[in-house]
């Protein structure tokens, strides 16, 4: 083994994955037992080594050296051989500094609770304390956890939850952000449960991904460019992230799921299938051993099933009205609803619940709400398989890990001066309130917004360019630029971003010389003449278009 991850259970198989992205060398995950691990450290044969919490302090003692970090915390994770010596460094303290940066939590002046009992737990406390938490408190499991109903802010390294254990975060009455250390599953029950909340919180995988990027800067000497991490980190996130269809019998589920998967190149697991290979078809099992024994079946089909990642599954129509299915599908995936109109649905004899069309609307009347509540993206379903698929597809691709669509605004020069400048064309509303007017109407969309604005046509260009795989959608008012400027809207196309041209005059009504118009081109939709609500506007539209 050159490079490689080493612990007692294999690592996340997506470590492998991130040193790919990040060279050519081959990573390997390794499961050894304790004793195993020291020969390996002393037979050296490898270049550098990524090893597990539960061997901290193991490789100590062969050590030429280790870094300032690992010396202190008393946890080396990372070792690297140099000309026969080995040398010990701590990434994982540089990691989880960068996992709450990217998480935008403040940690500064915190009471944080740290849960696990682990080495890596002791670096997540340091890192707390330099950051400037107020107060550090230390959990050795969830259990241990609900004693300290006064956190802030929750840190979780243990493996609670793959021990069936959950921590229930209602009782935290001030709690204003989670984070977990783990990257697999994507999207832990706590995690979940703190979205739902509306909790800022973050999963691990970015501290997996920086904690790769700190490695392979130690294992080669290299410095890695900024913006890798966060580029891997969205590539590892977008390819692994489930897309799982529910909705109705009868909606499309299996024949949209299809069509995305080959969309996508990914695996497409349609679960009755999975259940009918094992047991008989769906009919057969209702018929002859109840709804009982199937949604038991169903509910086991769909835990092996959701610990996939990067793949379609569509699952039955009851699937969701069990609330461990949900929990299950949602850690890593996304619960896309295929909202079908009733009168649409098409019948069939063998369906269980619903073969008539009275049937299929009592069990919609009943379910809807299930379907609504528990989806993470509801689609309009009416739509041809085609355009169900592409608008699934389009909704996944959101460059946000929380789901919310990402939006920014450019405006063009002189739009600062407005409420000053000719006020009988563009109004009399400053450009402040009209920004904060139009913030607010972000904010009750859920859409997260930035406003950009730049008198001069290079700057916009950079934003534009700029925004590439961190918005999912563009508000562009050119102003003056409009008629003069290729640069913009070749900018644009180049980024590929849906963009809306927006302008808050009539301005195909005004001067001649207002009629060329070089951006629109590039533009899917045009918003204008409406003054500033031409924004709220544009808004409401990405809002409809991209849910
Ligand atoms: C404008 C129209 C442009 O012609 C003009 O140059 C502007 C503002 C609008 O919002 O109406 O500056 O884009």
């Amino acid at each position: 083994m050159k490079y490689g991850f080493v612990g007692e259970k294999t690592a996340c198989g997506f470590l492998p994955q991130i040193h790919e992205k990040l060279s050519n060398f081959e990573y390997e995950n390794v499961a050894v037992k304790k004793g195993e691990f020291a020969d390996i450290v002393a037979r050296k044969d490898f270049s550098g080594l990524n090893i597990g919490e539960e061997f901290a302090g193991v490789a100590d003692k062969y050590l030429s050296d280790t870094d300032e970090h690992a010396a202190e915390l008393g946890f080396v994770d990372t070792v690297t051989q140099r000309g026969g010596r080995l040398y010990g460094f701590n990434t994982s303290f540089g990691a989880f500094c960068g996992l709450v940066a990217h998480s935008e939590i403040e940690i500064k002046s915190r009471a944080v609770l740290v849960i696990g009992n682990g080495a890596l737990a002791k670096v997540v406390a340091a890192a707390c304390a330099s950051l400037g938490a107020e107060k550090i408190m230390t959990a050795a499991n969830f259990d241990d956890a609900k004693k300290y109903a006064s956190a802030e802010m929750i840190v979780n390294t243990s493996d609670g939850e793959k021990q069936g254990k959950t921590l229930d975060i209602s009782s935290f009455k001030s709690l204003c952000g989670v984070l977990e250390t783990s990257a697999l599953p994507l999207r832990s029950r706590l995690i979940s449960d703190a979205e739902k909340a509306k909790i800022a919180c973050e999963s691990g995988l970015y501290m997996l991904v920086r904690q790769a990027v700190l490695s392979h800067e130690i294992f080669t000497g290299d410095k890695v460019r900024y913006g890798e991490t966060e580029r891997i980190y969205s590539e590892i996130l977008r390819a692994s992230e489930n897309i799982v269809l529910i909705g109705m019998p009868g909606c499309g589920k299996s024949v949209v799921g299809n069509t995305v998967s080959s969309m996508l190149g990914r695996r497409f697991i349609d679960v009755d299938s999975v259940i009918e290979e094992k047991y008989g078809s769906v009919s057969y099992i209702f018929k002859e051993k109840g709804e009982d024994f199937f949604r038991d079946v169903e509910q086991k089909t769909i835990a092996d099933v959701a610990r996939e990642t990067g793949v379609v599954i569509a699952v039955g129509g009851g699937a969701v009205t069990r609330r461990q299915n949900v929990d299950a599908l949602r850690s890593n995936g996304k619960l896309f609803f295929i909202d079908r109109s009733p009168e649409l649905i098409s019948l069939s004899r063998s369906e269980p619940l619903a073969s008539s069309r009275l049937a299929s609307m009592a069990l919609f009347g009943q379910r809807y709400s299930v379907y609504r509540d528990v989806a993470d993206v509801r689609v309009d379903g009416d739509e041809s398989i085609k355009d169900v698929a592409n608008s699934i597809i389009m909704k996944f691709r959101r460059v946000g890990a929380d789901g919310k669509l990402r939006v920014l605004i450019i405006n063009g020069p002189n739009l600062n001066l407005l409420g000053i400048r000719e006020p009988d064309i563009y109004g009399r509303e400053t450009y402040s309130d009209l920004c904060a007017r139009v913030s607010a109407h972000a904010e009750k969309l859920g859409i997260k917004l930035e406003i950009f604005q730049s008198n001069h046509e290079g700057a916009i260009v950079d934003k534009i360019q700029q925004s590439m795989g961190t918005v999912d959608a563009i508000i562009i008012n050119p102003a003056g630029y409009t008629h003069t400027s290729v640069a913009i809207p070749d900018a644009i196309k180049a980024v590929g971003i849906p963009t809306i041209e927006m302008h808050l005059s009539k301005v195909d009504e005004r001067e001649e010389y207002r009629r060329i118009n070089y951006v629109r081109e590039a533009c899917f939709d045009t918003v204008s003449g409406m003054g500033g609500d031409g924004y709220l506007e544009a808004l409401d539209r990405l809002k409809k278009k991209f849910g």
